[in-house]
């Protein structure tokens, strides 16, 4: 415990929804936060108080604090969906039988958040992490990482050879290349910098293509040809998804999991949905967790950290930033990561 009864926290200026709809690109992040000392929060029945270690930032973070996710805000609450930490109270017996041990978490109730010293969460979201798992990589353990799972698991059940991701230089997307790597099934990756290309070829990536360079469209038919991709897994759902997805063959299925850019696309053959067969759906990791069985769950979670601790799967980490200096360190450390940027306290 702190030894007193308050602990510093990064804290939201406002309630409920924007109205807004311009993506998760923050310049100003005063606009949406504020340093403060607040109460430690207290815990009631089947909750733990978790001192954190170091919480992850995730788009849907950035989305959520500007008012723009699925989720209301709570002014004074704390940001942050995601950490890792040590559960240092508890409250029923199996949240007592967590205290002092490691735990991957995401925060569930509005008032708390893992932008700060201390959370408070459910018992039964907290997964306990292996001895030789970093903290980077338990920090970030829930909300990619089992994404990447389910997500690649469609890829598998549909019989795809190969899957188109935008994106590809995210976090999510370096898992789902080494998901494919592995498993044989070829990742396409679309980037928007040249300069990534290298790296997620090493990751294992058989195509990447950067959007913007002056033969974008021409690798798109060429690759296309060569592959055959009926899978698009799409975080960013602009006109260039909406473009790859009408070049995709028959039977294409274009999964939206992401709203990266705010241009609504334009789709300009909708016969496609008659005569070719093609989809369009949506994938929420909080659906997975509703549609899927505790053992399917745990199955997931047992792999995540094997995973990571065997080296198939690395959280790349760019920048750490201190929760103190977060106000003026963070965005500039986000606009030049090419990997995450996580916080401690
Ligand atoms: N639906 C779900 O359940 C679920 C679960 C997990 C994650 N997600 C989504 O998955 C995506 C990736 O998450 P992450 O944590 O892996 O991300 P991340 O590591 O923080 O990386 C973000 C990536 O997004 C790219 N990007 C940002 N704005 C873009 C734009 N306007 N156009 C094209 N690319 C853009 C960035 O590209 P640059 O490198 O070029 O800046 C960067 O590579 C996010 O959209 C997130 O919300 C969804």
């Amino acid at each position: 415990m702190t030894g007193s009864n308050d602990m510093f926290a990064l804290i939201q200026k406002h309630d409920g929804f924007s109205g807004t709809r311009e993506g998760p690109r923050i310049d100003d992040l005063g606009l949406y936060l504020e340093a403060a000392r607040v109460p430690t929060p207290q815990i009631e029945d089947g909750q733990v108080l978790i001192k954190v270690a170091m919480a992850s930032i995730n788009p849907s973070d950035l989305h959520f604090i500007k008012g723009e996710y699925g989720q209301p805000r709570v002014k004074g609450a704390p940001a942050g969906f995601e950490a890792v930490g040590e559960v240092v109270s508890g409250k029923g017996s199996r949240a007592e039988a967590l205290i002092g041990k490691r735990v991957a978490f995401t925060v569930q109730i509005p008032t708390s958040g893992a932008w700060a010293e201390y959370a408070v969460t459910p018992a039964a979201v907290c997964i306990p992490v292996r001895d030789d798992m970093r903290d980077e990589d338990a920090a970030g353990h829930i909300v990619n990482p089992l994404t990447a799972l389910a997500m690649f698991d469609i890829a598998r059940k549909a019989g795809v050879s190969s899957f188109i991701m935008t994106a590809a230089n995210s976090q999510l997307c370096k898992l789902m290349t080494a998901l494919g790597r592995d498993h044989g099934i070829t990742p396409i990756c679309i980037v928007r910098k040249e300069s990534q290309v290298a790296h997620l070829m090493e990751l294992g990536a058989k195509h990447v293509l950067v959007t913007g360079s002056p033969d974008f469209s021409e690798k798109v038919k060429e690759v296309i040809k060569a592959e055959k991709p009926r899978l698009l897994l799409d975080a960013v759902a602009n006109q260039v998804s909406a473009d790859l997805f009408t070049a995709m063959p028959t039977g294409a299925r274009w999964v939206v999991y992401g709203k990266l850019d705010p241009e609504p696309p334009v789709i300009p053959e909708m016969g496609q949905f008659v005569f070719m067969q093609k989809h369009i759906e949506g994938f929420w990791l909080t659906r997975w967790f509703m549609d899927t069985t505790p053992e399917q769950q745990m199955q997931a979670i047992v792999e995540v950290q094997e995973r990571f601790v065997s080296g198939k799967w690395q959280t790349e980490v760019d920048a750490v930033i201190r929760l103190e200096d977060a106000m003026s360190e963070l965005v500039p450390a986000l606009k030049k990561a090419n990997a995450k940027v996580m916080l401690v306290p």
